[in-house]
């Protein structure tokens, strides 16, 4: 009998203890046991500083900051745009064989899925539903200004995803090299190849 009233007692104790002061709100800190470095010595956002002379813990930020990534002072380089804002034709950096192979490995890894190797827009994503890859041989693709492909590999368009965070600056316009280069594959006439090389070509 004496058991049976100290566990019944046990049990009105523990329900109590676990499940009767649930949702009671209390000022107070809560009890820590543990304190899992709740408490360090560093300031808060907004918070209040009597080192600085003017009180702030937030630092103004300094006279000719540059914030991350807009680093480049060429707008051509950084964004495809001439000094009017209009996308630029031509290329910031000279075109090199280099710049074109690293072009080409690029494009191999970030386009060829859906704009295909040679650049006619039936990548293996076509098979798979992504209809509306263009050819780069489409009309106004031809005559495009670099900056503005730079810009539709940085920023994506319409169905096509962004790449300004995939790929560096220089790795874009390695990219717009090639795909002029490809562009020129599909349409070159024997008019670009030297007169002296045309026998080689056995036509
Ligand atoms: C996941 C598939 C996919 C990948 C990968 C992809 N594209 Fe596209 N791209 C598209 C589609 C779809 C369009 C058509 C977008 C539209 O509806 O205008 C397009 C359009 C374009 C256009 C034409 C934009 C215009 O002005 O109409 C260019 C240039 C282009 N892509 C270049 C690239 C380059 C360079 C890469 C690699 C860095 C790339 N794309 C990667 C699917 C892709």
């Amino acid at each position: 009998m004496r058991y049976v009233v100290l566990t019944f007692a046990f049990v009105v104790v523990a329900t109590i203890s676990i499940l009767g002061f649930r949702g009671s709100k209390s000022t107070k800190p809560p009890i820590e046991i543990f304190n899992d470095m709740d408490h360090q010595p560093k300031y808060m956002p907004q918070g209040k500083s009597a080192f600085f002379a003017d009180g702030r813990a937030d630092r103004p930020v300094p006279a000719h900051a540059v914030a991350r990534g807009s680093f480049l002072e060429d707008d051509h380089l950084a964004f495809g745009k001439d000094s009017k804002g209009e996308f630029a034709r031509g290329f910031p950096m000279d075109v090199t064989q280099e710049l074109l192979e690293r072009g080409k490995d690029r494009y191999a890894i970030f386009c060829v899925v859906c704009h295909g190797e040679s650049g006619d827009g039936n990548g293996i994503t076509k098979k798979y539903g992504m209809l509306s890859t263009p050819s780069y041989t489409r009309a106004d693709l031809l005559t495009m200004p670099e900056g503005e492909i730079f810009n539709t590999i940085t920023n994506g368009k319409n169905t096509m995803g962004r790449y300004g965070d995939k790929l560096t600056v220089e790795d874009r316009w390695a990219i717009v090299a090639y795909l002029k280069v490809l562009q020129r594959a599909q349409l070159g006439t024997i008019e670009d190849v030297p007169a002296d090389k045309r026998s080689e070509l056995g036509l």
